[in-house]
């Protein structure tokens, strides 16, 4: 039922898992928490790191088999989260980075502390490229603080937006938790994700988040972030 966008479950590519069997535990995990898409996000630094891509589908394939093997009804999209770096626009357009689920889409992450100003270049260059961008766990960016930020990355380079189930699960502060109150209420969140490294100190967590935007946000706002617009997003059926 639930999308996850962004997920690290491949094996011995980034931080996520180091062997197959840690993956098998995240995708029981994952299946056990309701989620039925989850696009592969392991982590691309482009022009710094060669993103290893022979290995990386080679472990989703054996992942997705497992899955077919065990009669786990899970899809797993390739993809991966991208540290926006100069070569990152150029690096996904000649396809050595994998974007979202072989779409125009690309999860992008920033270091928390890069300007505005930054974001928005990368907003321009991707989207010049024909590139969408969603912002991958939006809460960690200080520029991104600034609800007129937010608005104007939106309205002006039709940036989506993604935030992690933790942050809405986990209290984090009073004005923190006002932000995302507001980020939510005013529509500027698009996706909720699980970012999910292991099965215990970063787990999957879509079923639990799902049951808080329900309570808290109502039925239409927690079907939209955990599967409508993703959906939509991936052209999935
Ligand atoms: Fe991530």
């Amino acid at each position: 039922m639930f999308v996850d966008i962004h997920h690290h479950l491949i094996h011995g590519v980034d931080d996520g898992p180091q062997t197959f069997e840690d993956t098998q535990k995240m995708l029981i995990h994952a299946s056990e928490q309701g989620v039925s898409h989850i696009v592969a996000t392991s982590h691309a630094t482009p022009g710094r790191e060669a993103f290893p891509a022979d290995r990386y589908l080679r472990h989703l394939d054996q992942a997705q088999q497992w899955c077919d093997e065990q009669g786990l009804n899970l899809t797993i999209h390739s993809g991966c989260e991208v540290l926006y770096t100069d070569e990152s626009p150029r690096l996904l357009h000649e396809g050595y980075v994998p974007t979202l689920a072989q779409t125009w889409v690309v999860l992008a992450e920033f270091f928390p502390m890069d300007s505005f100003e930054r974001l928005c270049q990368a907003a321009r260059a991707l989207g010049n490229e024909g590139f969408t961008v969603v912002v991958a766990h939006v809460e960690r960016y200080k520029a991104l603080q600034s609800m007129k930020h937010v608005e104007e990355l939106r309205e002006e380079y039709a940036v989506k937006m993604q935030m992690n189930c933790n942050t809405l699960l986990t209290k984090k502060g009073f004005l923190t938790d006002r932000w995302v109150r507001k980020m939510i209420e005013n529509g500027y969140i698009d996706y909720v994700a699980s970012d999910a490294h292991n099965v215990s100190s970063r787990p999957c967590s879509m079923q639990s988040c799902y049951e808080l935007l329900k309570n808290k946000y109502g039925e239409d706002t927690a079907n939209a972030l955990c599967f409508e617009n993703q959906m939509e997003l991936l052209g999935l059926q």
